[in-house]
C-alpha cells in the first residue's frame, strides 16, 4: 500500500464560522475556543434523562456515519466527506463535535490506510484498494455520541478485507465482556486473546472512553491487556474502539498534531460503538439497521 504523507491546512475550516452557528444549533463549549474544559473524574452514572439524550446523539452519529458510508468509492475526496458531515450535522440540528476539539480543524475523523486515528479531511481523492475508517461524533442536546467504521474502497486485496473483518471482530468481542459487575481490564484482555496467533496487534496508544456532556472523560478503556482498576456499573456510557495494525502497533503524529500513522507503513482499521451498561448487560448506542446483523 502507498504511503501517504502530506501537508495538510492548519487553518479551521473555511466552511465554518464560529460566529454563525446555524439557528438551532447548540454548539459544545469549546466551539470557538478549542478548549473543552473539565470532564467528571469519574466515571459517571447518568440518569434516566441523560441517558435519552445519549440516544438521541448516538442515533444521529450513526445515521450520519452511514450516509458517509454510501458515498464512499474512488475518487471521493476527505474534504467532500467533511462538508457532507457538516451539512448533515446543522440539517439534523446537532454540532459536529470534532470541530474546534482541541483546535482540530474539521468536522470528522478520515483515516485512510496506514492513519491510524484522527486524519485530518483533505483534496486527496480516495484510490480503489483503499481502505478509509470515518469516525463521527455528533452533539446534540448537550451529549456527544461517537461511532466509526472502516469501510473498502472499491476492491480491497484479501489482506486488507481480513484486516476489516478482525477488527470488526475485536470491538464486538470486546462489548461481549461488557455489563454490570464486570471488569474494564476485561476489554483488552479479550481482545488481545483473539488476536493471539494472528498477524494483527492491537495499537496501544488509543483509547475507548467516556462520553456524556463531555467528549472524552473516564473511564479510559483499553484495548490491549492492562491493569485499568474498577468495574462497569449500570448508567456508565463508555465507547469501545480498538484500532487494529496488520504490522507495526507503534504510531507516530504528524505535525499538524493529529494524523497518527504507524511507524512501518502497515495498514490499520478501527470500528467503534458508543454502549450504556444496564442493570442486566449492554446496551449499544449507536447501533443501526446495517449493524444488528453483525452482533
Ligand atoms: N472520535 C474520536 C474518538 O473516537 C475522537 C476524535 S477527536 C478529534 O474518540 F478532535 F479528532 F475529532
Ligand atoms: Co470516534
Ligand atoms: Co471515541
Amino acid at each position: 500500500m502507498k504511503p501517504m504523507c502530506y501537508i495538510h491546512n492548519f487553518i479551521l475550516n473555511p466552511l465554518f464560522n464560529p460566529s454563525h452557528i446555524p439557528e438551532g444549533i447548540v454548539p459544545p463549549p469549546y466551539y470557538a475556543t478549542g478548549d473543552p474544559g473539565s470532564a467528571p473524574s469519574t466515571p459517571e452514572i447518568k440518569d434516566e434523562t441523560s441517558i435519552q439524550a445519549m440516544r438521541r446523539s448516538c442515533k444521529l452519529a450513526r445515521q450520519i456515519l452511514d450516509k458517509c458510508g454510501q458515498l464512499v468509492r474512488p475518487g471521493l475526496t476527505t474534504d467532500e466527506i467533511d462538508k457532507f458531515v457538516m451539512e448533515e450535522s446543522f440539517k439534523a440540528g446537532c454540532y459536529p463535535s470534532p470541530l474546534n476539539y482541541r483546535n482540530f480543524p474539521k468536522a470528522v475523523c478520515t483515516s485512510v490506510n496506514n492513519c491510524v486515528c484522527h486524519g485530518v479531511p483533505d483534496s486527496r481523492p480516495l484510490e480503489d484498494g483503499d481502505i478509509i475508517n470515518i469516525d463521527i461524533t455528533v452533539f446534540k442536546d448537550g451529549f456527544h455520541g461517537d461511532c466509526s467504521e472502516t469501510y473498502l474502497v472499491g476492491i480491497v486485496d484479501q489482506s486488507g478485507v481480513e484486516l476489516l473483518d478482525i477488527s470488526r471482530q475485536c470491538l464486538y468481542t470486546g462489548i461481549q465482556q461488557c455489563g454490570p459487575g464486570k471488569p474494564f481490564s476485561g476489554i483488552g484482555k479479550a481482545v488481545e486473546n483473539l488476536l493471539y496467533g494472528t498477524r494483527f496487534r492491537v495499537v496501544p496508544a488509543f483509547t475507548g472512553h467516556g462520553i456524556g456532556r463531555y467528549f472524552h472523560g473516564p473511564p479510559d478503556i483499553y484495548h490491549c491487556r492492562n491493569r485499568y482498576p474498577g468495574v462497569m456499573k449500570p448508567g456508565m456510557v463508555f465507547t469501545v474502539e480498538p484500532a487494529i495494525s496488520e504490522g507495526s502497533d507503534k504510531i507516530y503524529i504528524l505535525e499538524d498534531e493529529w494524523t497518527a500513522i504507524t511507524t512501518d507503513g502497515s495498514r490499520s482499521a478501527q470500528f467503534e460503538h458508543t454502549i450504556l451498561i444496564t442493570e442486566t448487560g449492554v446496551e449499544i448506542l449507536t447501533v443501526g439497521p446495517e449493524q444488528e446483523k453483525e452482533t
